[in-house]
């Protein structure tokens, strides 16, 4: 019952981001399209649905702001999809270039051809495979739930009621809303979120697992509750017509697992514990 809900809730969301698409804040040129146009004469139309793989660039479509998968590091973008991208850029001969957007602009940019692919920790649900493809999964992740040392809160059960904190469009927004009598407050970043619950704004922040150990390492006062709210798995998406790449990509990702080179990548973002 829990679940459906959620899921009800998603599609709409899907709906509601594919309606926005335009508002997909990627700062992809018009260039490639119009390269593949010339290129394979093909109509404007399909140039648009083919670029801008066609011309050797991989786009990747994220939001830097979820260390350690992916954040600014300078000016340049780093974490873990960002180095599994590259890699599977190197496998395939390609160049890659990575978008910075909100989370929720990136499906839509992904179905709109402004970008190539999705990878920005995101997890594989129904509803979202309504809208987009997804690659075999990379990662297995959670959410969780941090609260403030010496809180009320120590299980999920506990929130009932409670002022939450999560990132717009996440599945920690998605499925918090299944809470009894909670009062969600969604912020663009999740690191906003995490500076609410500092300030006393917020109850507790549910947020994937690996982030909030960033952000409870990075504060004073801070904790993650042993028990998780949900489980989950991370994958790369793609629109559903680009099963070429889809492929492809899967070929690449099966490569990477087989040679250890993943766990290379993850081991050099996530000290074991
Ligand atoms: N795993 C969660 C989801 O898919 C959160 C991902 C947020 N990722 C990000 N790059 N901000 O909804």
């Amino acid at each position: 019952m829990k679940k459906m809900i959620a899921l009800a809730t998603m599609a709409a969301m899907v709906v509601s981001m594919t309606a926005c698409g335009s508002k997909a804040e990627t700062a992809t040129t018009e260039a490639p399209a119009t390269e593949a146009a010339t290129e394979t004469a093909a109509t404007e139309a399909e140039a648009a649905t083919e670029a801008p793989a066609a011309n050797g660039t991989l786009v990747m479509a994220t939001n830097a702001e979820f260390p350690p998968y992916e954040y600014r590091e300078g000016d340049k973008i780093v974490g873990i999809d960002a180095d599994i991208a590259q890699a599977i850029a190197d496998e395939l001969g390609m160049e890659l270039q990575i978008e910075d957007m909100a989370f929720d602009s990136i499906i839509a940019a992904v179905q709109s051809g402004k970008a190539d692919f999705g990878a920005a920790g995101m997890t594989v649900t129904e509803d979202r495979l309504q809208a987009v493809n997804f690659t075999d999964t990379y990662t297995q992740a959670s959410q969780v739930i941090i609260v403030k040392e010496g809180s009320t809160v120590a299980t999920p059960d506990d929130l009932k009621g409670k002022r939450v904190g999560v990132q717009l469009g996440t599945t920690g927004d998605i499925y918090a809303e299944d809470i009894e009598d909670v009062t969600l407050d969604r912020y663009n970043k999740g690191f906003e979120a995490v500076q609410a619950l500092l300030q006393d704004k917020l109850d507790a922040v549910i947020i994937d697992s690996e982030p909030a150990k960033v952000f409870v390492d990075e504060n004073e006062g801070l904790k993650i509750l042993d028990e998780s709210f949900t489980d989950e798995e991370y994958a790369i998406c793609m629109a559903k017509d680009n099963t070429d790449l889809l492929d492809k990509v899967n070929t690449a990702l099966a490569s990477l697992k087989e040679s250890g080179k993943l766990d290379e990548i993850k081991a050099k973002y996530i000290s074991a514990e």
